[in-house]
């Protein structure tokens, strides 16, 4: 096999019809995951994926590379609609046993024309790796001309030690609560109403105060409606969401939150998303706060939840600083691969 005996065919993720070549597509890109990581990797269900897809958030192509009559290699474009319309998220998957050979090669142009076709110019491809092992996507990447834009260190928090010391953050600012002007209120699932204008906000806030460090990424645009439809969409597939967040008593606003996600087919493993303080109430340790109530819902309504898994980015010192305060430890980075064409 070389790159003239490869085709490349899109692959409707969403199509009933084409339900076997769906689950090769997702399998390639979870084998990666488990050739990095053994069972400790991450990977997406297909109904996840369908969620994406389904999205007016994003355009989302998958693709496939076939040779001698077998999918070897998995690539999807991602291209936002809502905001960041020159970026194309790129994901490449290629069978081990089909790799240098050029099948990566023949993806990766192939998607790179998608984006081109929808004007896009900035590509961001993601490749992860376990704590001091080589980066698989490495000489590729840089062969095709990209560069690292960012390093985002993985860790994970074990649940089942150190819930005291998240008890005890609690408690420490349960007694401070006469001279303190926050309150800390978590829910399961579903957001209540009446956050949603001031969660909006900080969610918006997410994509431009998180560091994105050489990533040409530009400010989201989110409001009320996109929220509640984004979480929708996430509750139908299969995710369970344990969300905290910090509410100024004098004004009434919401100026924190933190949320975690699990996936129906890992229940034992909650994922962390987003965490955000603005910035004008930052130096209250409301980050710790939120993410020790979380835990502590989390815990409650989820008991099976042994572990949460993060990522940050290494330049992102305070979050780093709450998460070794909480106990996580660092097992893994991820490199997100840019280039940006004139
Ligand atoms: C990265 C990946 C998609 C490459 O797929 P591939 O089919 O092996 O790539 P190609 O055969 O087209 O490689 C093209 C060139 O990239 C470079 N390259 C590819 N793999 C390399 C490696 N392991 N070490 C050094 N250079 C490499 C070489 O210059 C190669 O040309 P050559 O074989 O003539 O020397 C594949 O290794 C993979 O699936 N990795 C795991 C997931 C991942 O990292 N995805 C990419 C995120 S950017």
């Amino acid at each position: 096999m070389d790159g003239r005996q490869i085709e490349i065919r899109p692959v409707d993720l969403l199509d009933p019809a084409q339900q076997n070549d769906a689950a090769r597509w997702i399998e390639l890109h979870a084998n990666v995951q488990r050739e990095l990581f053994g069972d400790g990797g991450s990977a997406w269900t297909l109904e996840e994926i369908q969620t994406f897809h389904r999205s007016p958030d994003a355009e989302r192509i998958a693709r496939a590379a076939w040779a001698d009559g077998r999918m070897v290699g998995a690539a999807e474009i991602g291209m936002p609609l809502t905001d960041n319309l020159a970026l194309a998220t790129l994901w490449l998957s290629v069978d081990p046993a089909h790799r240098r050979r050029g099948c990566g090669s023949v993806l990766l142009a192939d998607a790179e024309q998608i984006g081109a076709d929808h004007r896009r110019t900035t590509f961001v491809a993601e490749a992860d790796g376990a704590m001091g092992a080589p980066d698989l996507a490495d000489g590729f990447a840089t062969r095709h001309g990209y560069v690292i834009a960012q390093t985002m260190l993985r860790s994970a928090l074990n649940l089942t030690a150190g819930r005291d010391r998240r008890s005890g953050i609690l408690d420490r600012a349960d007694d401070a609560d006469g001279c303190d002007d926050y309150r800390i209120e978590s829910v399961l699932d579903r957001l209540p109403d009446e956050w949603l204008a001031d969660r909006a906000v900080l969610q918006q806030r997410m994509s431009t105060d998180a560091p994105a460090d050489d990533l040409a990424l530009e400010e989201e645009a989110w409001d009320a409606e996109r929220l509640r439809a984004t979480d929708d969409r996430t509750r139908r597939s299969g995710r369970r969401i344990v969300e905290s967040v910090a509410r100024h008593a004098p004004t009434g606003r919401l100026v924190a939150f933190t949320r975690v996600s699990v996936s129906g087919a890992e229940p034992t493993l909650a994922y962390q998303q987003d965490t955000l303080v603005l910035r004008e109430h930052r130096g209250h340790a409301l980050g710790l706060r939120v993410k020790a109530a979380n835990a502590r819902l989390l815990q409650e309504a989820l008991p099976q939840v042994t572990a949460v898994r993060t990522w940050n980015s290494d330049s992102n010192g305070p979050m780093l600083a709450v998460n070794r305060r909480l106990g996580y430890v660092a097992d893994g980075y991820r490199h997100d691969w840019q280039k940006v064409v004139s």
